[in-house]
């Protein structure tokens, strides 16, 4: 089976100042491929989306995502040409409905003038209305179909970090970066978001790279797995061979 890769990140690294947080880093994600990013609190994870999604930009390497270097590119740029994530400390609209935070990751594929939105024309309303269904939809992929109304900062924990993954999906990536996305959810919960990310990738047919701590899920969902040790690459293959793999045990399942 020839596999196509939609991301390929080669020798990547970030200092901050005396600090190298991150150095040397391969990584590869394949088309449809689930991929997690494991390894111990403080081994560059999060710094490793940071610059995928140029919040951060690379002291070295290269990131081709669908064959193109977005090294250049910045945070819009870069969810423009495909790439959307959520963040480890959930970034809600808290004071917006479900429904609106929603609609705003819509944002970048509105193809009406701002005159047409200031005046309302039949072109600003058609565009909202599918907004409004596209959302809706999200939603209830996320089972979030009847909260739709809730104020987003009232919502338990669990169900911020699936508004999270729909909001991230409304810009259409191709590639869906999910930090933690299971942190502070009950074995339930995690469960059912482990079968939302499988519906989601296969709805979507997109790509996913996630980083978690809960092996269960991990080891679950992914196809791949990239481990990371002081920010570089420890190993790297299936969940079995990081199960069996004596530095991994040692470095990070064992603790
Ligand atoms: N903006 C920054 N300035 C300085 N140091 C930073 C910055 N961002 C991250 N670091 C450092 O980089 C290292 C990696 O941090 P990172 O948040 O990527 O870890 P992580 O693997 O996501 O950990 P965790 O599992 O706890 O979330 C840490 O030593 C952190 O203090
Ligand atoms: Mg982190």
């Amino acid at each position: 089976m020839s596999r196509e890769h939609i991301l390929k990140v080669r020798g990547l690294g970030i200092d901050f100042g005396g600090l190298t947080a991150v150095n040397g880093l391969d990584l590869d994600v394949y088309e449809g491929e689930i991929v997690g990013l494991i390894g111990p609190n403080g081994a560059g994870k999060t710094t490793v989306f940071n610059m995928l999604t140029h919040v951060y930009k690379p002291s070295r390497g290269e990131i081709i995502f669908c064959g193109e270097n977005i090294a250049s590119k910045n945070i819009v740029e870069t969810n423009k040409a495909g790439i959307a994530r959520t963040f480890q400390n959930i970034r809600l609209f808290n004071n917006l409905s479900v429904l609106d935070n929603v609609r705003i990751g819509y944002h970048n594929t509105i193809t009406y003038s701002p005159l047409t939105a200031v005046l309302r024309l039949p072109a600003f309303r058609k565009q909202e209305k599918e907004i409004t269904e596209k959302s809706m939809e999200l939603l209830k992929i996320l089972g979030l179909g009847d909260q739709a109304e809730v104020i987003a900062g009232n919502l338990p924990y669990g169900a911020q970090r699936r508004l999270e993954i729909a909001r991230a999906l409304a810009s259409g990536p191709k590639l869906l970066l999910l930090d933690e996305p299971a942190a502070g959810m009950n074995p339930q919960e995690t469960g059912d978001l482990m079968d939302m990310i499988r519906f989601v990738r296969d709805h979507f047919k997109i790509s996913v790279l996630l980083i978690e701590h809960d092996m269960k899920l991990v080891m679950g969902i992914c196809e791949r797995i990239t481990v990371l040790n002081y920010g570089m690459l420890l190993a790297e293959g299936t969940p079995e061979d990081i199960q069996n793999n004596p530095e991994v045990i040692k470095a990070y399942l064992g603790e």
